[in-house]
């Protein structure tokens, strides 16, 4: 019998979705046991979400500073596979996750165990998952695979699009919006993957310690966005900290520095996400070499 853990914290329910397509194939097995945990936090963040309070938790979740979140009770104390799905939030894995991440609970879940990431974001994932990648290592876990599933708008639109959708809790709140969220198709053919792991699940009963979704286009890697991720990552922790400096949460003081950050984080977006990418576009033949390691760096484990 293989013991499957997946993980969980959705708002809107995407994440749910596309990891309910995923674990489809692996479901009504004699030989697989599921165990679906949803992690929640003791204080839920509110879906739609208020404009200050969106960006409230900014500093905090770019630091990853853990939050009280409710008691899991999952099946057993060892898994074969984990599967932890999560969200971006600030280029960060979300607030829930890195806290689990960072439990004693999470951290002997995980610990000496496979972990397929699963993610569900608007489109700019690759620092979250570095951010994942060091959590999962000081829990002594194994990254065997990651699969990304992104918004179907595109980099652009969806910079307008997923805000709107989490301000007015609609992924089309007005006509001449483009649709915000994850494609119905590639939601439902996310389903290859669970296929592929199951496949690998019922091979032999050897522990898993290599990609298992090679091939499988678990994560397609947008080139224009590296240099934007690794400066808005590295801008974001300096806000984070000058932010956190300046007070509590509620304090007046964070909240005039807020205002300043998030006129910064407009103007960032509009300049440098479409300056990096169009000096990206200008110098790609002197830089082909080096964009396309950056490319295979961020694909591993499971490669594009
Ligand atoms: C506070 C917040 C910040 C977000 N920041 C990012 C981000 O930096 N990059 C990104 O690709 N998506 C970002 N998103 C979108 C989420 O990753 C995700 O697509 C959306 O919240 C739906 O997830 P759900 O499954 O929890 O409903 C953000 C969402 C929220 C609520």
């Amino acid at each position: 019998m293989r013991r499957v853990l997946a993980l969980t914290y959705s708002q809107t329910g995407q994440l749910t979705d596309i990891l309910d397509s995923v674990l489809t194939p692996l479901r009504d097995n004699d030989e697989i046991e599921l165990d679906i945990v949803q992690i929640e936090p003791e204080q839920p963040f509110p879906f739609p979400w208020p404009f200050v309070k969106f960006f409230r938790i900014f500093p905090e979740t770019v630091a990853m500073q853990p939050i009280a979140l409710k008691p899991i009770t999952p099946k057993y104390a060892e898994y074969d596979l984990v599967i932890l799905s999560y969200q971006v939030w600030f280029l960060s894995p979300s607030l829930p996750i890195s806290s689990f991440l960072q439990s004693e609970q999470g951290q002997e879940l995980i610990s000496n165990t496979p972990v397929v990431t699963l993610i569900g974001c608007r489109g700019m994932w690759l620092m979250a998952q570095e951010k994942v990648k060091q959590l999962l290592k000081q829990a002594n876990a194994k990254l065997v695979d990651n699969i990304a599933l992104i918004d179907e708008c595109g980099s652009a639109f969806s910079f307008l699009a997923t805000p709107l959708w989490m301000f007015t809790g609609r992924k089309k709140p007005y006509s001449w919006v483009p649709k915000a969220g994850v494609s119905e198709k590639e939601i439902k053919d996310a389903s290859r993957f669970g296929q592929a792991i199951k496949q690998r699940l019922l091979a032999d009963s050897t522990k898993i310690d290599s990609p298992m979704l090679a091939g499988l286009s678990a994560v397609k890697i947008n080139e224009k966005l590296i240099a934007s991720e690794r400066v808005g990552n590295h801008s974001f922790s300096i806000w984070s900290k000058l932010l956190r400096k300046l007070g509590p949460q509620q304090s007046k003081r964070r909240v005039i520095g807020l205002s300043v950050y998030v006129t910064f984080l407009l103007t960032l977006i509009l300049t440098v996400v479409p300056i990096t990418a169009l000096i990206k576009k200008l110098i790609a033949p002197l830089t082909a070499k080096k964009i396309a390691k950056q490319k295979s760096y961020y694909a591993q484990p499971s490669g594009e």
